[in-house]
């Protein structure tokens, strides 16, 4: 997409995968392949394997998969086109676009982000120095903004001046207006967009300047946030502030925590908390989230949620499923935000996060804190209350654990609170584990896993990925009976598939990621052969379950013959490839007949 397929190539070929990943994990040859403690999930001893010749790593303790550009994307929270750049940058390749529009695009995209970097350069350095500044430095100052954070932030001060942006930068109007920065004014020349206001820059996850938001002063004009408007760099419903700084943090932390406002994050980073983000003077977004869950799947809302209440549920059940996040909530004290608590009481700050709960124990509690449950009445009404927000919730797990610790505090029968935890809505559905996640112990998720991939089938995919060309010819459907393995099997027989696998992560891509960094420990025809075995045993079974009179056993008993002695044959190794092929041919005429059928005559013997 974008990038010229040629260098695309290049770049996948002359990629060493081993080099990139000792960039961020120590790895120790084993064998043919690569070994080291897996950078995606925590653990002691190692089971990230890297098969260097195929560009394929593989962890066998989170089953994260994939090949250079996967790694890259993931360490570096890098889009498709960003890891390709990354590599290519890396190898000293000069990429070329596809589409020459595509270089134009990103060659316009870079002169507006040289000017709104020149932008927030000139508001910081009137803020920092500017005699028209004092009055918004002591401003700052009362709120507890020293200079390493405004040094931080970048922030700065737009002048009360109508184009003193605008003659700083001396470039056309339309690349102002381009850059959100300004519009023409009626006596031609251009007007500056912000003016008299305190400028926070906001950045893209790479801390580049995409937008601005521009608060005013105590005794300014309102209104009292102006936002850069939409432009080819700022999207409002995808960009979070704060990230670019809080990104190593989050990952660190596994947590995110999401602030309403500017001044919000800069107390959260004030207080010891340099994970947070917010959104810019707008709702959270599935876009927001789904950026969020690249850093953490733990998002932690900072923010009056209640006031939001049941019309967030949705939403946050929503994200909990389609972008595997767990949303927790914390609870501020009554009207006070983030920002102002991290300039009043920091310590609250940090004890509100520590104290956050999730979503639904959040909406739960509330009530209760809200009812007198010394009344009768008072306990009737809760269990009421809490039985509808418990009704909301998709998973019938989580809402039964919920129900009952419920019922005994507001001291109920739980089979009456059951009843008051109406059925949710059909709709919904249950949220099910994405491939390659780790394996988690809740009844409803082990029910969704599928059965486990026979070693038989395994080793068979192991010798397929590793010597297509001897293996291919004898593989077949047929001998595989797990469904991800037939989904790897016919994706591994698709031609190109190398270049397929990493794009959309499945529970087949990770299996075959898996066999990929293992390596060939047997002779292929060996391993097909005990495929084949396990094929002929289920045959046989299925055949002593379904045959019912003596007529039908006795049309079956030449193919039972004469696969017992093919199995024979097999065991030994100079009479295996030629059993091997024998009852792979068989095999290949069941599967176009159907039918269990007469091995040829031929080779009946
Ligand atoms: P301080 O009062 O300086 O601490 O800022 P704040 O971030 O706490 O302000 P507030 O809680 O009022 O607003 C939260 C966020 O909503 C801001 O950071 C803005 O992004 C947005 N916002 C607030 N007021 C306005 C407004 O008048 N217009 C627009 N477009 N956005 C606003
Ligand atoms: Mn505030």
């Amino acid at each position: 997409m974008g990038i010229h397929d040629e260098d695309l190539q290049r770049v996948k070929i002359e990629t060493d995968l081993s080099g990139v990943v000792s960039q961020y994990v120590a790895l120790r040859k084993v064998g043919q392949r690569w070994s080291g403690l897996c950078p995606f999930h925590n653990e002691k001893t190692p089971s990230f394997s890297v098969n260097a010749e195929e560009g394929f790593f593989y962890c066998f303790g989170c089953q994260k998969s994939g090949d250079a550009i996967t790694f890259v994307r993931e360490m570096e929270h890098l889009d498709f086109v960003g890891a390709v750049e990354w590599l290519a940058n890396r190898l000293g390749i000069a990429l070329r676009y596809t589409d020459t529009s595509d270089g134009t695009n990103r060659k316009e995209r870079q002169e507006l982000t040289d000017i709104l970097e020149k932008a927030a350069d000139f508001y910081h350095q009137t803020l920092r120095s500017g005699t028209s500044a004092g009055k918004v430095r002591s401003y700052l100052r009362s709120r507890g903004f020293d200079s390493e954070t405004v040094d931080q932030f970048r922030i700065g001060y737009a002048p009360d001046k109508w184009d003193a942006l605008a003659s700083h930068l001396g470039i056309p109007t339309p690349k102002l207006e381009a850059a959100g920065l300004g519009r023409p004014g009626q006596r031609g020349g251009p007007i500056d967009f912000f003016r008299d206001r305190i400028m926070f820059p906001v950045f893209d996850t790479n801390g580049a300047v995409v937008g601005f938001g521009g608060r005013m002063l105590p005794d300014g004009q309102q209104p009292k946030y102006k936002n850069t408007p939409q432009t080819r760099l700022y999207d409002k419903s995808k960009v979070l502030y704060g990230l670019h700084l809080a990104k190593k943090h989050i990952v660190e932390a596994d947590e995110i925590v999401v602030c309403e406002g500017y001044t919000d994050v800069i107390g959260c980073f004030r207080a010891g908390i340099p994970r947070a983000v917010a959104t810019c003077g707008t709702a959270l977004t599935d876009d927001h989230v789904k950026l969020m869950t690249r850093f953490a799947k733990r998002i932690v809302i900072a923010f009056d949620a209640d006031g939001a209440g049941k019309a967030a549920a949705d939403r946050f059940y929503g994200w909990e499923d389609r972008h595997n996040a767990e949303v927790f909530v914390a609870a501020m004290p009554e009207g006070a935000d983030p920002g102002q608590l991290a300039e009043e009481n920091p310590s609250a700050l940090t004890d509100a996060l520590a104290a956050a709960e999730p979503f639904l124990s959040y909406r739960i509690n509330r009530v209760l804190d809200k009812s007198d449950l010394s009344l009768v009445e008072g306990r009737a009404r809760a269990a009421a209350d809490t039985g509808a927000i418990i009704a909301e919730h998709p998973n019938e797990v989580v809402r039964d654990q919920y129900l009952i610790e419920v019922a005994q505090k507001v001291r109920i029968d739980i089979e009456q609170m059951r009843r008051l935890v109406k059925k949710p809505n059909p709709t919904r559905h249950q949220p099910t584990p994405p491939p390659g996640s780790p394996p988690d112990n809740s009844d409803t998720q082990q029910s969704t896993q599928p059965p486990a991939v026979p070693q038989a089938e395994l080793n068979l995919l192991r010798a397929l990925v590793h010597d297509p060309e001897t293996v291919t010819p004898l593989a077949l459907p047929a001998m595989f009976s797990n469904p991800i393995a037939i989904d790897a099997y016919h994706l591994v027989t698709t031609d190109g598939w190398r270049e397929q696998i990493d794009e959309t992560p499945t529970a087949a891509t990770t299996l075959i990621g898996r066999v990929l960094v293992e390596e060939l420990d047997a002779d292929p025809i060996e391993l097909v052969s005990r495929a084949l075995d396990a094929v002929i045993n289920r045959w046989n079974t299925e055949l002593r379950y379904d045959v019912h009179d003596i007529e039908q056993l006795r049309q079956h008993q030449p193919i039972v013959q004469w696969l017992t002695h093919r199995q024979e044959e097999m065991h030994s190794d100079d009479t295996r490839t030629a059993a091997v092929e024998a009852i792979v041919d068989w095999l290949r005429n069941q599967e176009t007949t159907g039918e269990p059928d007469q091995p040829s005559d031929q080779n009946l013997n």
